[in-house]
């Protein structure tokens, strides 16, 4: 594994020296969000030694380099999701890329089904914890102790200075910031009616097919996380509640701008 991450590191090396500190992962349908930034360099995935390649509608499959907020980034363009049929130390392969070159603080953003009573279609909630559902643990296997430890501890896998700095953003710019514990299942049927109820009564305040492999892969290595979801549909309602793949990308494309200012401002301070 670490001489696969090695590969890779060392192609990127030979098209990109400067020395970015975080490093962001676009959800579903908020690939645009890159438009903000000042683009450096762009490397898709397909040329990176070991980097799966994306397939999903609305991911375009690139890493890019560049600024936002001031700072050198990091952005993933379209990210490897347990349901295209990627092994889950595959999804998880570019979060450890990053790592190796120098990235401490991840950011992740994705689209997710909301169950809260409170949340509407649009809204943004930051991760405040997460509940792994059938996801497979991508530290299944012989530990790499060059990558981090056995038995990581998950007692707080979002920084807590984060979800903080990020609520003082989203108030000094009048954003609603809704705050829950997603809930990461593999997809990629979207829930019956059945699943979100019971997802909602387990404490999950939403649902999606991303981010908790990368996430578990990330504090393994001792990097600083945040991640945000856009609620992108309702799972929990009385009426019809036929989900598309299509309204999820609308729903995300419409909320991108709070995040891209949220994400933006949070660089800014770091
Ligand atoms: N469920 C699971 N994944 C999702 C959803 C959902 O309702 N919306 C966006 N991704």
């Amino acid at each position: 594994m670490v001489t696969k991450i090695e590969a890779a590191v060392r192609f990127i090396r030979g098209l990109y020296t400067d020395n970015p500190s975080v490093g962001i992962v676009l959800g579903s349908g908020l690939g645009s969000f890159t438009a903000e930034m000042t683009i450096e360099k762009e490397i898709p995935y397909g040329d990176i030694p070991h980097f799966p390649v994306s397939t999903v509608e609305g991911h375009s499959g690139k890493l890019i380099f560049g600024v936002l907020g001031g700072k050198k980034v990091i952005a993933m363009a379209g990210r490897f999701h347990f349901y295209e049929g990627y092994s889950a130390e595959e999804v998880v392969f570019p979060i450890r890329v990053m790592k190796f070159l120098g990235i401490e603080t991840l950011l992740l953003s994705n689209a997710a089904g909301g169950m809260n009573t409170n949340f509407e279609v649009g809204d943004l909630m930051v991760i405040n914890d997460h509940i792994s559902l059938f996801t497979v643990n991508p530290l299944i296997g012989e530990n790499s102790d060059a990558l981090g430890p056995r038995f990581p501890d998950m007692s707080e896998p979002y920084s807590k200075q984060l979800i903080a700095a990020a609520k003082s953003i989203a108030k000094a710019n009048h954003l609603d910031l809704k705050e829950g514990v997603y809930c990461g299942v593999t997809g990629p049927t979207f829930e019956t009616r059945a699943e979100y109820k019971f997802l909602h009564i387990i404490g999950s305040d939403a649902v999606g097919m991303s981010t908790v492999q990368e996430v578990i892969a990330a504090v393994h290595m001792g990097m600083t996380v945040f991640a945000i979801s856009v609620i992108t549909d309702l799972g929990i309602r009385e009426e019809e509640n036929k989900i598309t793949h299509a309204e999820v990308l609308e729903a995300a494309g419409k909320a991108e701008p709070k995040l891209t200012l949220l994400f933006k401002e949070l660089i800014a301070q770091m």
